[in-house]
């Protein structure tokens, strides 16, 4: 009778898997609380600061992207995290105002025959952006430092010999000129538990779900020992990493732009109305746990 993805799957973890801590977290969360207990804010931003600071970081993406089409310069912007983090809505948002034709978003299923053949990093550099381009990878080339390991994609040999190149292939990039960030969103397991229920019943969300979200609820440690590994292992002063703390979305998405714009030396650049980043939300690695 239910037409629900994978029968429920999810609100079947919800009553009868889920950690009875984070069962109680869900079942007693109220309207507009953080979904996690170590978030540094007790509320979501208020919507009307949001939407008034996200249109200003949106005016200063459309002068970015004049400067990248005047200029030729290239920008690679890589988002990871664990499902549900909101890797697509924060690329949305990015990508809200922006000319699609350049700033594509580079969103790549498994490897096919072919591909699983091929060097790890090959396909990805097709995607690679050409000058004035801006390109946003929804999940990357780090698919083999966690959901492989975690779900046994790969062999361990194999993914010690992707550590071994990712450094080199990524300071590659840089020397080259390609602006380079890393975001990995982190997301707390009530509120990723949270959103999938949500997922589950919202028939425009729906498609979000695979099994691998469904399986990876039961991997919650298996992650989290991919990602410490990831991290700590890929953390380079040319590619650093910037966490982003995502059990709020609307900080976490102005703070992931806030971090490209001042980066950046675009023309007529102008931050009065954008706002410094937020060290609390987005930084180093230390602000992953
Ligand atoms: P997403 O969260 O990106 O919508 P999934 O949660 O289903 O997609 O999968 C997570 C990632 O794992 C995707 O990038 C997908 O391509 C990758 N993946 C799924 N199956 C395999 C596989 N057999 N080998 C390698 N990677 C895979
Ligand atoms: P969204 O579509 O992501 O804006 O979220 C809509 C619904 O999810 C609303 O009911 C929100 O209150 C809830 N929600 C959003 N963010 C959080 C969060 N950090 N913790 C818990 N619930 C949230
Ligand atoms: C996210 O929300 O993090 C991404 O869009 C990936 C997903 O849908 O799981």
């Amino acid at each position: 009778m239910t037409d629900l993805p994978f029968d429920g799957a999810i609100s079947r973890y919800f009553k009868e898997d889920a950690p009875a801590a984070v069962r109680e977290e869900i079942e007693t969360w109220g309207k507009g609380e953080i979904l996690s207990t170590s978030y540094p804010y007790d509320k979501r931003w208020k919507k009307k600061d949001y939407e008034a600071t996200l249109e200003a970081c949106q005016v200063e993406l459309v002068k970015l992207q004049r400067w990248l089409k005047d200029s030729g310069e290239r920008v690679a912007i890589v988002f990871e995290g664990r499902d549900a983090a909101g890797k697509g809505g924060t690329i949305k948002r990015f990508r809200e105002y922006m000319n699609p034709r350049g700033a594509r978003v580079v969103a790549l299923s498994k490897p096919t025959e072919t591909e699983a053949t091929q060097w790890y990093f090959q396909r990805y550099i097709d995607h690679l952006p050409a000058g004035g381009e801006c390109v946003f990878f929804d999940r990357s080339w780090y698919n083999r430092g966690v959901v492989e390991k975690v779900f046994d994609f790969c062999t361990d040999e194999q993914r010690q010999h992707w550590f071994r190149q990712v450094g080199p292939f990524e300071k590659m990039l840089v020397d080259e000129g390609i602006h380079l960030f890393k975001f990995w969103l982190n997301v707390d397991r009530a509120a990723q538990l949270k959103r999938f229920l949500k997922r589950e019943q919202d028939p425009l969300k729906q498609w979000k779900l695979s099994w691998i979200d469904v399986e990876g609820l039961k991997r919650w440690d298996a992650y989290t020992n991919a990602i410490s590994e990831t991290l700590t292992l890929t953390h380079e002063p040319d590619a650093p990493w910037t966490i982003v703390r995502s059990d709020d979305k609307r900080r976490a998405r102005v703070n992931a732009i806030r971090t490209v714009l001042h980066a950046l030396d675009y023309d007529r650049k102008d931050l009065s109305r954008v706002g410094p980043v937020d060290p609390k939300i987005a930084g180093g690695p230390d602000l992953w746990h």
